[in-house]
Order: C-alpha cells, then structure tokens, then sequence
C-alpha cells in the first residue's frame, strides 16, 4: 500500500501570536510518497530537493514516524519519500511539513487510528530535532489547516479557527540564514504590563475578527509589540517592506516564524499580488537573492494527492 500526500507549508506567530498562532499556505508546500514494507521500522529512501540526513533518527520525518510507531507498534514498517520544495530553514515551516507528512502518511495507511492533536504530538518529536524546542504552532495548521491556536502544549490542546473566504498570504524569503534557536536567544525574558496589554487585546481581536469575517478589524490587530521589534532587525530592509507592502493595501506585514521570511495577509487575490510585486522591488535593488509565493491560506491542511 502508498500514499502521496502533499504537506503544506504554514506562517506562525502571525504578528501577535507568538508560539500560538499559525495558519496554513495552500499552493507552498512538499510531497511525500509513505508505503508500507514487510520489513519493520522507518526508512527514509528518497530525498530531493535539499539535502537532509537520511538517518531516520536525524530526519524530522523519521523522527516524527518511529514516535507514531513506538506507540502502535504494527505488524508492518514504512518506506517514506520525501520531494523538499520548502527550503529548510526558510521560516515557513519546513520541517513542520516533514513531520506532520510522515504521521499524517502513516495514520491514513493505517486506517487512521490517530487523531490530529495526537498525529500533533508525534510530529512534535520530529520538530524538536530541527529547533531544539518542542512548538506545535507550525505543525498545527498543517495538520488541522486553517489558522490554529495552540491553546496549550501540555495537555495539548489545539483550537482550529476559521478562515475568511478571500484571505491570501504573500511571501517573500530572502535567502538568508536566521536559525530558530538564535532568534529566540535575542528575545527579552520578560515583557511589560502595558505590552502584554497590547499583545492580548491584539490575539483576541484577531480571533474575533477571523469569526466574523471582519477585515477592518483583522487589519487593526496584526501587530505585534513585543517580538518584532527585535527580531525585525536581523532580516534586510524589514521596515521598508512593511511600509510598501502596508500601502498596496496590505491587512498585515509581519515575521513568518522566527524568519527570515516576512509575510503579508491580503483581501484578495489581485492585493496579495500587488503586494508581492512591491516586496520584490525592494529586494530587486540589493544583492540579496529571494524568492516569493502567494497563496490563498489553506482551510485543509494536508491532503492525499
Ligand atoms: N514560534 C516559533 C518562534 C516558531 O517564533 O520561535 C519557530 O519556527
């Protein structure tokens, strides 16, 4: 038996949500190909597109499935192919996509015995091998797709929200190395009363906001004043994207994840690609090599292809 899956790629902390907040991308993502053999365990057999260690131990997709197997124990193992378009280390959840492909893969396999918050925790000992700290809120919306909110880790506990119909995500990745780990060292230990005040009216908007399909307010609460400020300054030109990206119309520019990549949330197609066109400007003018995507933001998370 196989299965060809295509795992998305998702934008976390979304301005305001740190380690909470995430939403899944549609057209971005990686395949996989998971089939099962008569011989036991996890190998991992083909890789392209980047190059990953093919020890299962060392891959965030082996990882995630030999958690998953550790717990079922089946009679049968799996062979799992992996086709990497997104780059790892690029801040729109590469290696989340790996880990919630390959238990996602399995549990259809196996007539899904799992359920999502668990395939979650599985993948989640994927993700800790790539950034060194258990987070769910890149894997989240790639299993459950949507904007998700990780109400809590442990228990584990994830709220999936709606999506507005026309809702699109532009992306631009400047191809430089920002690893997790560093961009959570900058961060400050401790915020103050009236940023936190700020931070949570802004998620509660937010929230709010995706229910009831309220643009206007979406765009009133895409801000983030605690993370940002820091972590803006190890990506070029970050305020001059947000500024231009900000007048085509743009509801929101922030951080995806701990970066580099920078994305925009927009009302419609025609906005996001107007957006795009004015982020590559500014990258147009310097040396620094980037890529872009836009993409409606997924409401299913990972599909059988
Ligand atoms: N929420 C995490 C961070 C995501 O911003 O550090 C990392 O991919």
């Amino acid at each position: 038996k196989e299965i060809h899956i295509f795992s998305p790629g998702t934008v976390s902390n979304v301005s305001c949500g740190f380690d909470v907040l995430g939403f899944c991308l549609e057209t971005v993502g990686d395949q996989m190909i998971v089939r099962t053999s008569p011989e036991k365990g996890i190998r991992i057999t083909k890789i392209e597109g980047f190059d990953l260690p093919f020890e299962t131990n060392k891959n965030v997709a082996g990882v995630s499935a030999q958690a998953l197997i550790d717990d079922l124990k089946p009679d049968v193992g799996f062979e799992i192919e992996i086709y990497k378009h997104i780059k790892p280390g690029s801040g729109i959840g590469s290696s989340s996509a790996s880990a919630a492909g390959s238990v996602s893969a399995i549990n259809e396999l196996m007539g899904k015995p799992y359920n999502k918050t668990q395939l979650t925790q599985f993948a989640m000992k994927g993700e800790a091998v790539a950034s060194q700290s258990e987070h769910a809120d890149n894997l989240a919306p790639a299993i459950f797709g949507g904007f998700t909110l990780v109400k809590s880790l442990s228990p584990l506990e994830i709220l999936k929200l709606p999506v507005p119909d026309d809702l699109y995500a532009t992306i631009i990745h400047p191809q430089i190395e920002i690893k997790t780990a560093e961009a959570r060292a900058i961060l400050p230990k401790t915020v103050s009363m009236q940023q936190a005040i700020v931070q949570w009216s802004n998620v509660g908007s937010l929230v709010h906001a995706l229910h009831t399909e309220d643009y206007e307010l979406l765009k009133r609460s895409l801000h983030d004043a605690i993370i940002e400020p820091y972590r803006s300054q190890l990506i070029p030109h970050f305020n001059e994207i947000k500024k231009v990206t900000l007048e085509c119309g743009a509801l929101g520019t922030g951080i995806s994840g701990s970066g580099p990549s920078i994305f925009a949330l927009s009302k419609g197609e025609s906005t996001a690609k107007a957006v795009e066109q004015a982020m590559r400007k500014v990258y147009e003018n310097t040396t620094i090599d980037f890529q872009t995507y836009v993409s409606k933001v997924n409401h299913d998370g990972i599909k059988i292809i």
